[in-house]
């Protein structure tokens, strides 16, 4: 985690992928606390992008965990491919999942930490009866499939709702928020509750990635600060 207890998670769907080596090192070295790793399989969502063969790929070249974003239907085969090929978080969605119960438990026989996912519209309710099986909530601040949409003002509300949920667990919960993450609103994207920010364009799509990562750290402290 990163000293002030945000981190920061570029997501590697902006990346010039002819040079995803270099592309990992260069974000780590610009301040990446986290990898993201989205996996589409032109079913569950309307884009295709990559598997098992490029996580372990980049491995060599991440010396930070990979949280890897699973959009894919089913679940439950390709996760062990995932845990071999390096992932340290697998998050997945519960509408891509027969049995939500069991795919968590999947997870954390392959030694994993367990994620799930809630698109725009996905009731928080899926967490009632398995939150002591989560690690992660990933809530989508976006329609799932592509990079480069805006924030939907609503993930907001719904932040604070699940930091509320995590709160009176008890357990140490990380809250992602994933799509239309950017510099100018990541310090009202934490106010609401979230701990843990992917942001793929606005990282990717600059010049000075370790610039954006800096402002967006600035912008972080100032939501530690007195509301
Ligand atoms: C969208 C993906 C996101 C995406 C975010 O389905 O899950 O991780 O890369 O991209 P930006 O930050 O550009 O909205
Ligand atoms: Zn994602």
């Amino acid at each position: 985690m990163s000293r002030s207890g945000f981190r920061i998670a570029p997501s590697l769907l902006s990346a010039d992928f002819a040079r995803l080596g270099e592309e990992v090192r260069d974000v780590i070295a610009a301040g990446a606390d986290l990898v993201h790793f989205d996996v589409m399989d032109n079913h569950y969502v309307p884009n295709l992008t990559v598997g098992p063969l490029v996580c372990e790929a980049i491995r060599p070249h991440c010396s930070v965990p990979i949280d890897v974003h699973l959009m894919v239907k089913p679940v439950d085969r390709i996760i062990p491919d995932f845990a071999r090929a390096g992932a340290s978080i697998i998050s997945f969605h519960p509408e891509a999942s027969e049995h939500v119960d069991r795919t968590l438990g999947l997870i954390h026989e392959v030694g994993c930490k367990a994620g799930l996912v809630f698109n725009p519209a996905t009731p928080l309710s899926y967490l009632e009866h398995v939150i002591d099986k989560v690690d992660l909530v990933l809530l989508m601040s976006v329609n799932p499939g592509f990079g480069g949409q805006s924030f939907i003002p609503s993930a907001l509300e719904k932040l604070a709702a699940a930091r509320r949920r995590i709160d009176a667990s008890g357990r140490d919960i990380w809250l992602e928020v994933d799509g239309g993450v950017k510099a100018d609103n990541i310090e009202a994207i934490a106010r609401a509750g979230a701990d843990t920010f992917v942001a793929g364009s606005a990282i990717f799509g600059a010049k000075d990635r370790a610039g954006v990562i800096r402002a967006m750290r600035e912008s972080l402290k100032r939501a530690t600060m007195a509301a």
